[in-house]
């Protein structure tokens, strides 16, 4: 039976659904995916995911769409960058079609916390792979744990399709030049954390990173690619040490079939003077198109938005991405699944 929660003002937080599924890695090989219900695992106290950060996830959406359908987004690009951060963390590759089973059985199991049409709410799924294995010296583990849950969630940032504000900050960096920005590895995300928090606490929605290494273009958002646009042009940053975003490689697309050019290219900072319209682009981000930009230590405030409100070509873009996911217009470019459910 359905459950039933505020779904019109769901944030993007843990809320406990019924079933998870794991499988491990052991003596060289994945064993069979299994179904489990408690919130927590054990671990061993030595698992390299604790000690040394042995770990990436990743994050993705199934849709419950107009015609009632439950559908998944572009799955295959996720299992493909888990896979990529895999390689790069010294972690077995978990198989596209165990990653498949994974999401589709938790989505399926799981279907009463899938949010109703209507809400633009969705459920997050999120897969992850660590090192659970012990190692005191520091090596790669052993034995690895691959996990699916979700979580029926709305928007990341408050007010779901809203001009939001973001900090630049300098002071600290979220990856290094050759370091992990390109992959999805959970120290990452320890490393922005302060960062963010700045960002927060000064009342801006989140830090936008520079380049690791000039500190001249822009990089990302702490959880999301970051995107302009001008003289009807889509840009978006070209850089080693940002994560490669599906929903950034999506919109690029969209622009392009839409009738706009697209550059993916370096954008130093002083760009921001010239945008007419900017954006910060995930899986939980969707589109947030940006208000301002405030680089406090320079003493800079770019207005994108003169008026407050998300400008035409990010809300055309958004309209098309979002219709795609949740069924209402067609999918030209193959990039839903339907789940039989
Ligand atoms: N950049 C960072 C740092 C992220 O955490 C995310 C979220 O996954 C993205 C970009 C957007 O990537 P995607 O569109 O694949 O969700
Ligand atoms: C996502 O968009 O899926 C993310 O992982 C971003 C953030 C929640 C870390």
């Amino acid at each position: 039976m359905q459950i039933q929660l505020d779904w019109a003002n769901l944030g993007f937080e843990y809320i406990p659904t019924k079933y998870k599924v794991k499988a491990y890695y052991k003596n060289g090989k994945w064993g069979k995916l299994e179904v489990f219900e408690e919130d927590y695992l054990p671990i061993h106290i030595a698992a390299t995911t604790l000690h040394y950060g042995q770990e990436a996830f990743e994050g993705l959406k199934a849709y419950r769409g107009k015609d009632g359908k439950v559908r998944l987004f572009r799955w295959q690009e996720n299992a493909l960058r888990l896979q990529s951060s895999a390689r790069r963390l010294l972690m077995p590759e978990v198989p596209i079609e165990m990653f498949h089973e994974a999401i589709l059985t938790v989505t399926k199991l799981n279907k009463d916390f899938i949010p109703p049409y209507g809400y633009g709410a969705t459920f997050y799924l999120r897969p992850l792979l660590i090192g659970s294995g012990p190692k005191v010296g520091v090596k790669p583990a052993d034995e690895y744990l691959f996990l699916v849950f979700g979580i029926p969630a709305g928007s990341y940032f408050k007010g779901g399709f809203k001009t939001q504000d973001f900090l630049i900050v300098r002071k600290y960096d979220r990856a290094a030049p050759l370091g992990t920005g390109n992959i999805k590895a959970g120290g990452n995300y320890a490393a922005g954390l302060i960062a963010t928090e700045e960002a927060h606490k000064k009342g801006y929605a989140n830090a936008l990173f520079l380049d690791p290494k000039e500190k001249k273009y822009i990089d990302e958002a702490g959880p999301a690619n970051f995107f302009g646009i001008k003289n009807k042009t889509y840009i978006t940053p070209k850089s080693d040490s940002i994560l490669p975003s599906i929903t950034n490689k999506s919109l690029m697309q969209l622009a392009e079939y839409l009738g706009y050019k697209v550059e993916q290219r370096k954008m130093p900072v002083e760009e921001l003077e010239t945008l007419e319209e900017a954006g910060a682009c995930g899986t939980a981000a969707v589109i947030t198109p940006i208000g301002k930009i405030v680089d406090e230590e320079l003493g800079k405030t770019y207005v994108i938005s003169k008026d407050g409100n998300p400008g035409p070509i990010s809300t055309e873009l958004y309209k098309t991405l979002t219709g795609i996911q949740f069924g209402e217009i067609d999918d030209p470019f193959g990039w839903t699944e339907v789940v039989d459910m």
